[in-house]
């Protein structure tokens, strides 16, 4: 039991340790703010990330007067478009003090940060008291090493909607990418289709909807609802 802590916690650490490390060139993704070469690259082998936010927002549509929950928001894409979508009330959580910061730049510079909160909490140990309409949990189950405890705190968190990316297993580029973050520490998982269907039913959401990104995209953009 304590080994078991002990390396949980070592496991938390880790994570947080490089997104904390990571946070100003994470962000650089959003803002095109990155050298015409890793624009290029982003664009070829990146454009999950940019697909996702689209789908996502087109999911919770409508999100005017919802409440909304961003786990793991990172720089805060999702927090601040939300906000200015209309919703009544945003609250991103992240583990890393690094992202929150930059989100909360982020909000400022959008003149939304009225609507927004910030959260310093680890999902799902820190759980919010309120419950949400919709939760937008995109590029972390990456790093979640017991995606059925996430997944099941996360339905009792959300009365509407949740939408996640979970990263895909590829011959190729799944064990480059556990290479490259073997090098920097950072535990990363990847899944099934049928892993995520199995998860979600046990954690208590009734009704999934699966979509492969297409085109370079390695996730996998997943609806759950009760
Ligand atoms: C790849 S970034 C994605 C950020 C944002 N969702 C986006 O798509 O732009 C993953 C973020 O999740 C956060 N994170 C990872 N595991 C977490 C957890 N268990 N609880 C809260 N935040 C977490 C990291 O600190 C990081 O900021």
């Amino acid at each position: 039991m304590g080994a078991n802590l002990n390396s949980r916690k070592e496991h938390n650490q880790k994570v947080r340790t490089y997104f904390d490390k990571t946070a100003v060139s994470f962000d650089t993704f959003y803002d095109k703010k990155r050298s015409s070469f890793m624009q290029w690259v982003d664009r070829k082998y990146r454009s999950d990330i940019f697909e996702r936010f689209r789908l996502a927002f087109e999911t919770l549509d409508p999100i005017v007067d919802k409440t909304v929950l961003d786990i793991g928001c990172g720089s805060g894409p999702y927090v601040v478009e939300a906000a200015l979508r209309g919703s009544s009330k945003v609250v991103g959580l992240d583990m890393a003090q690094g992202m929150l910061d930059l989100a909360k730049q982020r909000a400022e510079a959008a003149g939304c940060i009225e609507g927004c909160q910030f959260v310093l909490g680890m999902f799902p140990q820190d759980v919010l008291q309120e419950k949400f309409n919709y939760a937008i949990v995109m590029g972390v189950m990456d790093y979640i090493a017991d995606p059925l405890n996430f997944l099941t705190v996360l339905a009792q968190q959300v009365t509407d909607r949740a939408v996640l990316s979970f990263p895909s297993k590829h011959w190729f580029r799944t064990p480059l990418r556990k290479f490259r973050y073997w090098l920097k520490r950072c535990p990363v998982y990847f899944y099934e289709p049928k892993q995520i269907e199995d998860l979600s039913k046990v954690a208590g959401f009734s009704n999934l909807k699966i979509e492969k990104i297409p085109g370079a995209g390695m996730d996998y953009f997943v609806t759950l609802s009760k």
